[in-house]
C-alpha cells in the first residue's frame, strides 16, 4: 500500500470508527486522558477462556488518537491476552503504517495505553 492510502485508512477510521460504542455488562473497563488537549477514550471488554472476545470503546479524540483506537479494537478482539501481552509500541506504529511525528506520538499512544492496562486488567479475570 502506499502511502497515501495508509493516510486515506487512517481517515476512514476516523470518520467510521470500528467497534465503537458500549457493551453490556464489560468484564473489564479502562478509560484514559491525554492531559494536554483533554482527548480521552474508555475501552471495553469481554474476556472469555485468556481471550478478549469483544471489544468497544467511546469517547473523543483527533485523527490519529481515533485511528489508532479503532486499529487496536480491531487487532485484539478474538486474540490472546498471553499473545496481547507481547504488544510493543513498534506493533502499533506498523498496524498505523504511516510516520507519525515526535509531536503525534502521545496522540497515537493514547489508546496504546489504555489496550495494556485493559491487557493486563484481563489477565486477572478468569
Ligand atoms: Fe489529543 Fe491527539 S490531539 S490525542
Amino acid at each position: 500500500m502506499s502511502l497515501d492510502m495508509y493516510a486515506e485508512e487512517i481517515l476512514d477510521h476516523y470518520r467510521n470508527p470500528k467497534n465503537f460504542g458500549k457493551l453490556d455488562k464489560p468484564d473489564v473497563k479502562v478509560r484514559e486522558l491525554n492531559p494536554l488537549c483533554g482527548d480521552q477514550y474508555e475501552f471495553q471488554v469481554k474476556v472469555s477462556d485468556g481471550k478478549i472476545t469483544d471489544v468497544k470503546f467511546n469517547g473523543d479524540g483527533c485523527a490519529i488518537s481515533t485511528a489508532s483506537a479503532s486499529i487496536l479494537s480491531e487487532f485484539i478482539k478474538g486474540k490472546k491476552i498471553s499473545e496481547l501481552k507481547k504488544m510493543e509500541q513498534k506493533d502499533l506504529l506498523n498496524l498505523l503504517g504511516i510516520e507519525v511525528s515526535p509531536a503525534r506520538i502521545k496522540c497515537a499512544m493514547l489508546a496504546f495505553n489504555i489496550v495494556k492496562k485493559v491487557v493486563e486488567e484481563s489477565g486477572k479475570k478468569k
